[in-house]
Order: structure tokens, then sequence, then C-alpha cells
């Protein structure tokens, strides 16, 4: 049998790696705590309409990259029932219904066009000894009673429609002469489409819709971590499933959600946090895209900029070019980055308002003298954004070296059908900060973790006994791991050298005296130590 191994562009995390990450977990809590943010959780799955219409349908991330799925599918028998009769019209003239002997589903009953052969007709999801049961009923109940009254006669068959899985059409008999037909086509109707969610802002203005967390007139301050899922092309650093450290601080206007001050004391805390990892040599790239009034009039000046240019541009940016041409922005074909670079800047198209606001943002970030550096082509690859959109750089993560992004997104609730409530936010991608950090912490990334001993069992019969030592020297702290007694003991001290860093021999000498014997593997050093002095000798 193959082996099963973790999908492609998903991974296992292990130890000691997953100490670095609750590590950065750790810190980012600690960070967030200061600054007065609480946690939300909002579920893995949501509505695919949320994503299509917060996150945008033209986006790389609706349009190609969502795990998306019907849920709930339901077995249309009619439906199948429709299609098997129209690829066996020519055989039967007359499809009567009839109830089945165990009142289920109705059931066909065709006759031969030529004889009085005729067919009892169960349709079902799948072959199933329930469905072989309801058929011999009714073909015993039918096969007994005169056609005068109702029955069929003699020549009577019964037959199990299911779907194919192949798409193939195919035909068996099992031992007792029913038929199973397999036919292809969809049978199943869905009742709701539902997403993996490919990231968690749109998750967290729905909760705060759907939890009128307006009505408290404060500031909302939510951060969250956890997995994120876009069927992207697996490389270092971009996974199917990765995990994000976001934050958003949403609220109505009047709780100053729109200050530019928002903006800036986000971009002062994620230089706090990165700083605090210890993470050294990011960038933060800084733009504005403007109000909503502001998008569309750069639209339209992009619109008519590419009029020109576009006939020599990739597919994709023929598309965006009519549908969203800000879009065009994000395209990462070589060829076209010199017709992009020769693009009108959204700059240009800002009102007095935005470059006010933008202004204020950048006075209070060079006041708080966090650094930064302006991109004009930063629009980010998705739509709610409005003025002010940001990312973090890092050189050390190649091609994919956005280590978070974000930005405000000032329609977004009014766009998921809530009030009006303006906010902005980010989300760090966890896997490039860990990639990030092992790559300067290099091998003390991942310092083995090793116990403060092993408690080793001379003999099964002590087994227990040491469970029981075990369990007090853990309750004072201490990090133990325990052996067993079916070792020899010189596996023990092989197994107790690889994982902590003494031993504590545990054999009936001394559980009756209460004197054990401890091994600390640094010195070579042999001690005898009091049952009572245990815990604090092994702490030493
Ligand atoms: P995003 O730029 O799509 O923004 O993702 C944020 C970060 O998640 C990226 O900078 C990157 O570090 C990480 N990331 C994205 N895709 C992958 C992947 N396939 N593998 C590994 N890491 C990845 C958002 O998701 C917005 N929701 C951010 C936001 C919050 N804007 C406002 N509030």
């Amino acid at each position: 049998m193959s082996t099963l191994k973790a999908v492609r562009g998903t991974r296992d995390l292990l130890p000691p790696e997953t100490a670095l990450w609750n590590r950065i977990e750790a810190t980012a809590r600690a960070v967030f705590a200061r600054y007065n943010f609480g946690e939300i959780r909002t579920p893995v799955f949501e509505d695919t309409a949320l994503f299509a219409r917060g996150v945008g349908e033209e986006t790389d991330i609706v349009s190609k990259e969502m795990y998306t799925w019907e849920d709930g599918e339901r077995f249309d028998p009619s439906a199948m029932a429709d299609r098997w009769r129209r690829l066996n019209y020519e055989r039967f003239d007359d499809f009567g219904e009839s109830g089945s002997a165990s009142g289920d589903p109705i059931d066909m009953a065709p006759r031969d066009i030529n004889s009085d052969y005729a067919e009892l007709v169960v349709f079902r999801a799948r072959e199933s000894d329930e469905a072989l049961h309801v058929l011999r009923g009714a073909l015993s109940k039918a096969l007994s009673t005169p056609p005068r009254l109702g029955g069929y006669g003699p020549n009577v068959k019964a037959r199990l429609v299911v779907p194919s899985s192949g798409g193939e059409r195919s035909e068996s008999e099992t031992a007792d002469g029913i038929l199973i037909e397999k036919i292809p086509g969809n049978f199943f109707k869905s009742s709701q489409s539902l997403t993996l969610r490919p990231e968690n802002t749109a998750g967290v203005v729905r909760a705060y819709i759907e939890h009128q967390l307006g009505e408290t007139g404060q500031l909302q301050k939510l951060y969250y971590i956890g997995p994120q899922f876009r069927r992207e092309r697996p490389q270092k650093g971009r996974y199917r499933q990765f995990y994000q450290i976001g934050a958003e601080v949403i609220g109505p206007p009047s709780a100053g959600s729109e200050s530019p001050l928002r903006d800036a004391e986000i971009l002062e805390m994620l230089a706090t946090l990165l700083d605090e990892l210890g993470i050294t040599g990011w960038t933060l790239h800084l733009n504005s895209v403007g109000s909503a009034a502001d998008r569309a009039r750069y639209n339209e000046v992009l619109r008519t900029a590419l009029d020109l240019v576009v006939p020599r541009m990739c597919q994709d940016c023929q598309r965006r070019a009519v549908t969203n041409p800000l879009r065009v922005l994000d395209c990462k074909v070589p060829a076209d980055q010199p017709f992009i670079d020769a693009l009108p800047v959204i700059a240009d198209s800002l009102d007095g308002a935005s470059l006010a606001d933008f202004a204020a943002v950048t006075a209070a970030l060079d006041a708080a003298g966090v650094p930064y550096i302006f991109n004009h082509r930063l629009v980010r690859g998705l739509d709610y954004y409005t003025r002010t959109t940001f990312e973090f750089t890092h050189g050390g993560l190649g091609a994919q070296n956005a280590l978070l992004g974000g930005g405000r997104y000032d329609g977004l609730s009014e766009m998921l059908g809530g009030p009006k409530a303006p906010g902005i936010g980010f989300a760090i991608g966890l896997d490039r900060l860990v990639l990030t950090l092992q790559a300067q912490l290099g091998q003390e990334s991942a310092p083995p973790q090793v116990a403060d001993a092993f408690v080793a069992p001379l003999g099964e019969s002590l087994n227990a006994a040491a469970l029981v030592l075990a369990r007090e020297l853990r309750h004072k702290g201490l990090w133990i791991e325990l052996g067993d007694g079916s070792f020899r003991l010189k596996k023990s001290f092989e197994a107790a050298d690889k994982t902590a860093r003494r031993i504590v021999i545990l054999g009936e000498d001394e559980l009756q005296s209460g004197i054990l014997t401890v091994k600390t593997f640094s010195t070579g050093i042999q001690t005898k130590v009091p049952r009572a002095e245990l815990a604090e000798f092994l702490s030493s």
C-alpha cells in the first residue's frame, strides 16, 4: 500500500521548530495586549459570498485561489430519473410511477415497447443493501400480483440505477438477477457554497456586523492568529495552508476609526513587534490608494492609458483592463513590467482630503521615528483597500519577500451589508516570519528541548512507582521524561542522555530507602539524593 503524505502546499510543524512558532505568537500576544487589543477567533470556513463581495471577484485570491465546495449536497433522484428516461426513451414507452414496497421514494415502472417485459427501477445515490432490499420486495410483490390487479405478470426485472464515478455508463447483474446500472451525470443539489478562508479581514468584519459591535460606540481592536488557505503554486515562503497573525481596528467614525492616527499607531505597533522579535533589516513600503472616489477616478485614468498598450500585455491584464484596471498593477509577468512602470501613478488622482490624510500618517510616523519608503505601485491584491496601504518586506525571503501587508478598508462593512465602520489592519505571514528568524538565528533557532531529568525504573514492577515519582517532580515544575521498566539499564542511559540533563534511577533499593541515585551527564558525577531533596537537586 502506498503511504499517505501531507497534501502539496501543506506541511507538518514539528518540535523543536514549533517552539519558535510559540515564542513568536507569545511575543505578538504580549505586544497586542500592550496596545489594548483583544483576541477574536472566527471560523475557518465561511459563506463563499463573503469573500466574493469583500475581497473582490476580480482578485487573484477569489478568481483562482479559493478552496470552495458545495456543502450539504443532496441527492436529487428526479434529476437522475429524467436523465435515465432520456437515455432509455427508445426502449420504453411508459414510465409509470409506483410506490416501492417499503413506501420509499417513487420508483419507475416502465414497460418495454415491444413486449410485456417491464422493469422496476430504483434511483439511488449509491449502491446499497437497502436499495437492493427495497427492489427485491417490490419485485416479489409485482410478480405475485396478477396484471388485472395492477401487477406486472411474470416478465419483470428489477434495476438499480446509481451515478457512475468514472463518467462511464455500465451495467452488471447481481447473483439474484437485479440489474445494476451506472450512469454519468451530476445528480446532486447543492445547498450552500462554502470556502476555506483565504484571509481573515472579511471574517472579522462579518463578525463585527453580526454581533453589532459598532453599537458599543467604541473602537474594536481585534487580533487573530490562525491558518488561511490559498491554492497558490507552492514555493519557499508560499504554502496552500499558511498562518497569519493579524489585527484590525474598526468602529464607527465617532470613535475615531477614520483618524490617520490609527494608521500611524498600527504601523508603529508593527515596527515595535518586529523589533521585539529581533527581526532586523525590514522595509516598510507605504502608499495611499485614496478614497473610493479617488480610486474610481484613477481606474478611469488607467483605463485610458491602458487602451494604448494593453493589446501587447498578458491575457490577464487584457481582462483586468476592462473589469478592474487597478489590478493590472499586481501583474507579475516580466514582459509587462515596462508598460506598468510607465502608467500614471495613483498619487496624481488623489483629492485634497486624501493627500492631507496621508501626510498626517507620514508626519506621525516621522515623529515616532518609524522609517518607511513610498511605493506608488503598492495597491495590494485585495479590492477592499482605501487610503493607506502598506507592506513590510524582508530581503532574506527571496521572491516571496512580503513579511506582512495591510491597509485601510473604509467601505468594507457597507460592502458586506453593515453600518459605516472604517477600519485598518494588517496580517503577518507567520510562516515567513519564522523563515526570517531562522535565517537570522542560524542554529540557535532550534535549541533541542532537554528535560531536567529522566526517571528510569529498574524493572517493570517499578513502572507504577516511577509514574508516582515523575508526577511528584512534575508537580513541582520540573520537566521529566519517564522511561520504562522493560529497558535494560544501558538503554535507559542512552535514552536519558538524548533527552535529559540527568538520570534518576529507581530500583527496589531506592524505593525502600528513599535515597535515589542521580547521574548528571555534563559532569559524569553520580550522587545519592534523598527523595525529599530530589526536586531541589534536579533544578540546580
Ligand atoms: P495579504 O497581503 O494577502 O493580506 O496577506 C498578508 C500576508 O500573508 C502576506 O504579506 C504574506 O506574508 C502572507 N501570505 C499570503 N499568502 C501566503 C501564502 N500562500 N503562503 C505564506 N504566506 C502567505 C491579507 O491577507 C489581508 N487580510 C491583510 C489585512 C488585514 N488587511 C487589512 N487587514
